[in-house]
């Protein structure tokens, strides 16, 4: 027997025993609290990881007063509040949908100086001194936007969930056609002034908008009629 087969011997033997295995790994644990609580306690201030910016100190609070569908609102809020969670939570304006929360899906369209944004990626506070339109402000009950009636004609919606949303993109929409506006699709067209709104241009500037229900060709429907009528 080597020398070496002999010590390995050795310390197997010496915690072979259940109990001797129990203390073995208690003596382990308590000697890795200790170096643990050496190392918080007494490492340098330096050699720890400063906290994110802003966090320490709590949120940073801003009074802000954005102009939304017209009106002028006073909030004091967080400044790491989004414009969605801003008009849902602080504003009770509920019209525009959380679907992602991640700019994907596009339920939460809104306008911001007629240009639709998601408001999930926009920080509220950068909103101030723009108009900001939500569902809410393009038409009542009573009397519809040419868009939402447009909707309600053709059936572009099921669940509604993301109707809000393609709402506003289809109220910009318009707006770029009459500016003449081009996309991708035009370009690739070869439509470089003032593009006819084919259903091809129009799946194309309506792409931001996600219809988990599938009503896409109710609401292609509906933005050919608004189109047509504005070309
Ligand atoms: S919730 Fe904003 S893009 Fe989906
Ligand atoms: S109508 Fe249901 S998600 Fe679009």
């Amino acid at each position: 027997m080597s020398p070496c087969t002999e010590i390995e011997e050795v310390e197997q033997e010496e915690i072979s025993s259940p109990l001797e295995k129990e203390v073995s790994r208690r003596s382990f644990l308590a000697v890795s609290g200790v170096i643990s609580a050496g190392i918080a306690v007494g490492l340098p201030r330096t050699l720890i990881a400063e906290e994110p910016h802003g966090v320490a100190g709590g949120p940073h609070m801003m009074d802000v007063t954005l102009s939304i569908n017209k009106q002028a609102r006073q909030v004091s809020i967080d400044t790491r509040t989004t414009l969605l969670d801003l008009l849902r939570e602080n504003l009770d304006l509920t019209g525009s949908k959380k679907g992602c929360d991640h700019g994907q899906c596009g339920a939460c369209t809104v306008l911001v100086d007629g240009r639709r944004v998601n408001s999930c990626l926009t920080l509220a506070v950068t909103a101030q001194g723009a108009e900001i339109t939500t569902i809410e402000g393009l038409g009542t009950p009573g009397s519809l936007s040419a868009v939402q009636a447009a909707f309600l004609e053709h059936d572009g919606f099921q669940c509604g969930y993301c109707t809000p949303g393609q709402i506003c993109s289809a109220t910009a929409l318009m707006e770029e056609v009459k500016r003449g506006e081009l996309s991708a699709v035009s370009f690739e067209t070869g439509a470089t002034a003032r593009p006819a709104i084919t259903d091809h241009e129009i799946k194309e500037r309506m792409s931001g908008n996600i219809c988990r229900c599938g009503a896409y060709p109710n609401i292609v429907a509906a933005v050919r009629a608004l189109a047509g009528g504005a070309a």
